[in-house]
């Protein structure tokens, strides 16, 4: 980064950096906030760094250890208009929290807003981006997540974009509105919008700073992000925020996938946070959570209380061959809907969203997932010839399938199709190979 920003090449790309790989593919941490909220402090970021270590987080690729809000002292920044962290929360400073994190092979994560304060009411950063993002690199900072509260009424955009089925249950994925609501007008240019003006002071903030820092745009999908985010971060929210509720799991699931071609190397629609392990999810549920999640190549920052995380949801955390596809370094394109199912392909429906799905893996493998969405089992079907990535496979060609959730090879497949009982909510998740037979 540093580098190309000496070079001032166009500011798009400089977000692209040859020295490191920081923000190339889609960020894997663990963030405070679904969590804890505002009840953080140094022992429980500690806690959840060390748990990363001894559950295996940190060898399955789990990097970050994300502060989110309630971080700095809420009475305001210091004399020389510096963020102060939160003295009893944080004795030894975010710095001496940072050297504490890297010492364990981790790195940080830290927390701000594009408007004068965050969400949770502390110190935010419109105005004082340079000095912000200057403190953060000398702390040892390497991430930020920069959400939308706070914000002055001269810097907010009447113009929103829309949720892609805003009036005719189509698809609208650049935000233009054919109702009424939030009516854009034709041809808008979302770049040239208050809210993407001030995520882009952050950034040419971050460039400036000796030290890489990874920036997560949060703004909800505000302001058609999708049309500049991957110009301005190396993530952006594409949705409202997550509960651990099926409502939301699906609903989030169901936008983000009008928005998939917008994902790859170096930018990433980000679906929110994880919340595998909190209450509210059946296992079938957060099994599907996690698999879209990693199949829609959206970061993966893990939202539980990693110190009574169970083995079966660590488990789905590290599944392998999930985090493989997540992170693979030939094939930046996520997974994406080949069939919906239920609903007539490319239906926006937040309930019933597609249900058929398939990716490539660098090595040729191939990602396919069958999401049952009814209250009850339903038997899936998996159709080779429908799978866009297996088209054009000759007679000559075997299918080799391995179950990602047991692990278990099922073997040659003679079939024209697999078929699966998918529990309620469930997800079947299959890595096919095909063999060319001699
Ligand atoms: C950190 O927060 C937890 C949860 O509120 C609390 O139990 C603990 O005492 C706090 N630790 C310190 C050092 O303040
Ligand atoms: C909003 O008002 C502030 C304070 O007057 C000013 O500094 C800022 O430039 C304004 N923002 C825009 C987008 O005009
Ligand atoms: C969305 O924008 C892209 C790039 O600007 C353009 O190629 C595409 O045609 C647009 N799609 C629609 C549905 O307007
Ligand atoms: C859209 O707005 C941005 C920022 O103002 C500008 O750089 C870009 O050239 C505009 N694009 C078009 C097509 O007008
Ligand atoms: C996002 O931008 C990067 C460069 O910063 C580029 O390599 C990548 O192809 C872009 N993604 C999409 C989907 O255009
Ligand atoms: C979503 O799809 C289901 C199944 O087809 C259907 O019953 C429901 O009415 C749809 N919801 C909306 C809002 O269209
Ligand atoms: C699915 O369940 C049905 C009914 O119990 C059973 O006949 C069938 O063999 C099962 N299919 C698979 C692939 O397990």
């Amino acid at each position: 980064m540093r580098f190309l920003g000496l070079f001032a090449l166009p500011l798009a790309s400089a977000l692209v950096s040859p020295v490191d790989s920081v923000g190339r593919l889609p960020a894997l941490g663990w963030n405070s906030w679904n969590a804890f909220g505002c009840d953080i402090n140094e022992t429980r970021i500690l806690d959840a760094a060390h748990q990363m270590v001894s559950r295996g987080l940190l060898a399955a690729g789990y990097q970050f250890v994300n502060l989110d809000d309630c971080w700095s002292d809420k009475r305001g920044r210091d004399a020389a208009g510096k963020l102060v962290p939160d003295p009893t929360k944080f004795p030894n400073g975010i710095a001496g929290l940072a050297d504490k994190v890297h010492a364990l092979g981790l790195q940080l994560g830290i927390y701000s807003s594009a408007g004068t304060t965050t969400c949770a009411g502390y110190p935010a950063s419109l105005g004082y981006e340079a000095v912000d993002a200057q403190t953060w690199a000398d702390w040892g900072v390497d991430y930020l997540k920069y959400d939308n509260c706070g914000v002055p009424r001269n810097w907010t955009d009447v113009c929103q974009g829309c949720v892609p089925d805003a009036s005719d249950g189509k698809s609208h994925p650049n935000g233009t509105c054919p109702g009424t609501t939030n009516l854009c007008p034709t041809g808008y240019n979302y770049s040239s919008s208050h809210t993407a003006e001030r995520y882009r002071h952050m950034r040419d903030a971050l460039l400036a700073q000796k030290r890489p820092i990874l920036y997560s745009l949060c703004d909800w999908g505000a302001a058609g992000v999708q049309s500049w985010g991957n110009a301005t971060g190396h993530s952006w929210r594409a949705t409202p925020d997550i509960r651990p509720r099926w409502s939301k799991v699906v609903g989030i699931l169901n936008q983000n996938s009008f928005y998939l071609d917008n994902t790859d190397f170096w930018g990433h629609s980000d679906a929110d946070m994880l919340e595998v392990g909190n209450k509210g999810l059946s296992l079938a549920e957060a099994r599907t959570h996690f698999a879209f999640w990693a199949a829609m190549k959206s970061p993966l920052l893990i939202g539980t209380d990693l110190t009574t995380l169970t083995d079966v949801n660590r488990d789905i955390l590290t599944n392998k061959w999930l985090l493989q596809f997540n992170q693979d370094l030939v094939v930046g394109a996520p997974a994406k809907p080949y069939k919906w199912g239920t609903n007539p392909d490319g239906m926006f429906n937040e309930t019933y969203p597609a249900e058929y799905w398939s990716g490539r893996f660098g090595d040729g493998r191939v990602l396919v997932l069958a999401l049952n969405p009814y209250a009850t089992t339903k038997t899936k079907i998996i159709t080779w010839s429908e799978v866009p990535e297996l088209k054009g496979s000759s007679s000559s060609t075997s299918i080799k399938v391995t179950d990602a959730w047991t692990g278990k090879d099922l073997g040659t497949i003679q079939d024209s199709s697999l078929s699966a009982n998918v529990s309620s909510h469930d997800t079947a998740v299959f890595v096919v190979q095909t063999v060319v037979n001699h």
